[in-house]
């Protein structure tokens, strides 16, 4: 038995820099952003390729699955292990839009290799966040089936397109395909490791509740001294509205929002002492906050606040621009803002009174439109199933450490309603990102030494599951 992995990740190492980085390379080249405004087309490129790389790596039944409008998923499988276990392994190949290309040292949509924290770093959207998920995936099946003709366990890959937005047609695309995804286990390669070599294995996810609002109070834009004084600032109106979400430390004051909120678990709260130390100036360093900047909420855990606390944002605004900022009173202000919120908090309820708190507060009776655009809820599980136990062993062959089992500040839609349609599957989230990684952001990359370590575990996995 031994000596069969050994094989597997012989061919794994041989194959490593001139095929799965390779495959990489390929899927970052294509600009598959899933955002309004921008091509859908290249989505489904992308799902080409990624179901090109699949079939190579020797899935059968590869296809892209249509639900809708959606952008398609991608699906393949191997399913000649009798007996053995079902994996149904996930990533997203769709990713956020590139930001600020002026900023990105090397162009967002060509993977370029530099070095970077922690050794060298493969830069380009999509890097990390989701591309490289897909790749630890079809890396591992790969080496397995060209070795021995064969995997120790049945594996089911689902690549999906619509992560980034929200995943809005999941309901739709598991009633469609309820039958073909069945499982017992579901793996996803889309979350972050603790730090820099040192593997997480994610045991909960926030939720995350957003919206656009516009407030319009003219039908047009007017000059700001020929009319200023009685007619009323939309771009007041709306930043006067969007102050009042929050308290003067940051803390969200929107009516009934408290109530909706679960107290943090107290195991988890107990957990948090026993993290690895996350200091202050690294956390500053990490993500890039200025020097003189405050910390907000200072009384609460780092990683206990983005893993088991709510977090209001403004992810953009709009009046005007920069360049054509006129002397002039705005005919409309738009904004879009996300709620995230801890696992175990209602979605739904929430956008009502987040939604309430905007409507209800415009001020000047100028005209207010929302338009909900995500309200997805976490997702938190226990450890007790075995799987737990063999993935830990599995990260520990490909780490040299055992993996920090952690929460996660952001979202994955995809979490909850699947693993409740597959009656309560175990899911065990890894992943490629590290807290350097910038996923979202200008620069994102993918450290290549860890990225080969999550290949490496998810080889072991494989194995530890067959065997067991
Ligand atoms: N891979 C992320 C989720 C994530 C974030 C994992 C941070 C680990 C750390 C995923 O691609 C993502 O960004 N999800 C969106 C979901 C949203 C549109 C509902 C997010 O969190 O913004
Ligand atoms: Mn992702
Ligand atoms: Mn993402």
């Amino acid at each position: 038995m031994r000596s069969d992995i050994d094989s597997v990740l012989k061919t794994f190492d041989q194959d490593f820099l001139s095929g799965h980085m390779e495959n990489l390379r390929r899927l970052v080249r294509i600009p598959s952003v899933s955002f309004p405004g921008f091509d859908p087309a290249e989505v489904t490129r992308s799902a080409e390729e990624v179901a090109k790389i699949l079939t190579e790596a020797g899935l059968e039944n590869v296809q892209l699955l249509k639900t809708a409008n959606a952008p398609p998923y991608v699906y393949g499988d191997w399913l000649h292990a009798p007996g053995k276990p079902t994996l149904l392994l996930y990533a997203h190949h769709d990713v956020q839009p590139p930001g600020r290309e002026e900023l990105w040292k090397s162009p967002p949509f060509e993977p370029t290799e530099l070095e970077g924290p922690g050794g060298s770093r493969l830069f380009g959207r999509g890097s990390a966040d989701d591309k490289a998920g897909v790749i630890v995936h079809s890396s591992a099946i790969a080496s397995y089936l060209k070795t021995h003709g064969e995997l120790p366990v049945n594996v089911k890959v689902l690549i999906e397109g619509e992560e980034e937005v929200g995943s809005g047609h999941l309901e739709q695309f598991l009633k469609d395909n309820l039958e073909r995804v069945q499982a017992d286990i579901l793996v996803l390669t889309d979350t972050l490791n603790y730090d820099i070599g040192t593997p997480g294995l994610t045991t909960a996810l926030r939720g995350l509740v957003a919206l656009e609002v516009e407030v319009r109070g003219l039908t047009k834009a007017v000059h700001s001294g020929m009319w200023g004084g009685p007619i009323p600032d939309p771009v007041l109106a709306l930043s006067k509205t969007l102050a009042a979400l929050v308290d003067e430390n940051g803390k969200i004051a929107i009516p009934g929002f408290w109530d909706l909120i679960p107290p943090i678990d107290p195991i988890a709260k107990e957990a948090l002492k026993l993290l690895p130390p996350v200091d202050e100036s690294t956390f500053r360093e990490q993500s890039g906050l200025i020097e003189k900047a405050d910390l907000l909420h200072k009384d609460q855990h780092l990683m206990g606040q983005i893993w088991w606390t709510p977090a209001l944002s403004v992810n953009a605004i709009q009046a005007s621009s920069r360049k054509q900022a006129g002397n002039i009173i705005n005919d409309v202000a738009w904004a879009k803002v996300g709620i995230r919120i801890p696992p175990g908090t209602d979605a739904r309820k929430v956008m009502a009174c987040f939604r309430a708190a905007i409507e209800n507060n415009v001020p000047w009776n100028l005209e207010v439109k929302i338009t909900e655009e995500v309200a997805a809820g976490g997702w938190s599980t226990q450890t007790e199933h075995p799987v737990f136990e063999l993935a830990r062993a599995a990260m520990r062959e490909g780490y040299g450490k055992d993996p920090v089992l952690m929460g996660c500040g952001g979202s994955i839609p995809f979490v909850q309603p699947f693993a409740e349609a597959l009656g309560g599957a175990p899911a065990l989230l890894v992943g490629v990102e590290d807290p350097y990684t910038n996923a979202h952001g200008e620069n994102e990359s993918l450290l290549i030494e860890d990225f080969r370590k999550a290949c490496i575990s998810q080889i072991h996995l494989f194995d530890k599951i067959g065997r067991s």
